[in-house]
């Protein structure tokens, strides 16, 4: 896919091997304090699984916004406050100088079409409850606002995300989410 915005050509695609060291750089750019190798290491698993879909969007052959989805599964150590079972977006980083431009915006459109495709009924996104751009960003694409109160596996416990809900339109015979919840759950604080 390929959209025009302010005159230039910004192309999303599935990441591939050679997307990782842009990645990284958008990552880093973000995030200084993680360790570059490790982010290599966790890009590489993202690209070879084919459940997490993860996306480049790229301009001029460079890498400026990286996101990902993730099925997360309850075990037999999840508390009764998990999250639910589900789709989820993660990972949503744009380059400070492409943002505001509607990349990130096309990034979360691109997963979400990827998900209908896939016959997934709900999909779930968190994000801290000050990040009024991300926040912003889906409730425009339809999400809404679940929950404050949520365990997730690579939350700390005394986390200040904010837990969100979509349900997607169904397009295939397949809707019965085969990775979890089918509709979103009802609203608490
Ligand atoms: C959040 C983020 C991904 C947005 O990317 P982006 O490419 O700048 O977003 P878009 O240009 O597609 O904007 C889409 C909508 O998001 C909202 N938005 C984006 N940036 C915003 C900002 N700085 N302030 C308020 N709203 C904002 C707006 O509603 C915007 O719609 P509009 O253009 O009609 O006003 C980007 O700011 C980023 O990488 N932030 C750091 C990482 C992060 O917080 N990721 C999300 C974690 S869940």
């Amino acid at each position: 896919m390929t959209t025009d915005l302010t005159l230039r050509s910004v192309v999303l695609r599935r990441m591939t091997v050679s997307d990782v060291p842009g990645c990284v750089e958008v990552l880093q750019e973000h995030d200084p304090s993680q360790d570059a190798q490790e982010w290599v290491a966790r890009l590489g698993r993202d690209v070879a699984d084919l459940n997490k879909g993860p996306v480049v969007a790229v301009v001029e052959n460079l890498v400026v916004g990286y996101a990902r989805t993730l099925p997360f599964h309850h075990d037999t150590e999840s508390p009764p406050d998990a999250a639910p079972e589900g789709y989820y977006l993660l990972g949503l980083v744009v380059a400070l100088a492409h943002r505001k431009r509607g990349v990130g915006r096309l990034l979360t459109a691109e997963r979400l079409r990827w998900l209908v495709e896939r016959g997934t009924a709900s999909v779930y996104y968190y994000t801290h409850r000050d990040n009024v751009a991300s926040q912003l960003l889906h409730e425009q694409m339809g999400f809404r606002g679940l929950t404050r109160k949520f365990w997730f596996p690579t939350l700390l416990p005394d986390h200040a995300e904010v837990l969100f809900c979509l349900h997607l339109p169904s397009t295939t015979a397949k809707a019965a989410d085969s990775q979890g919840a089918t509709s979103c759950p009802p609203r608490s604080t």
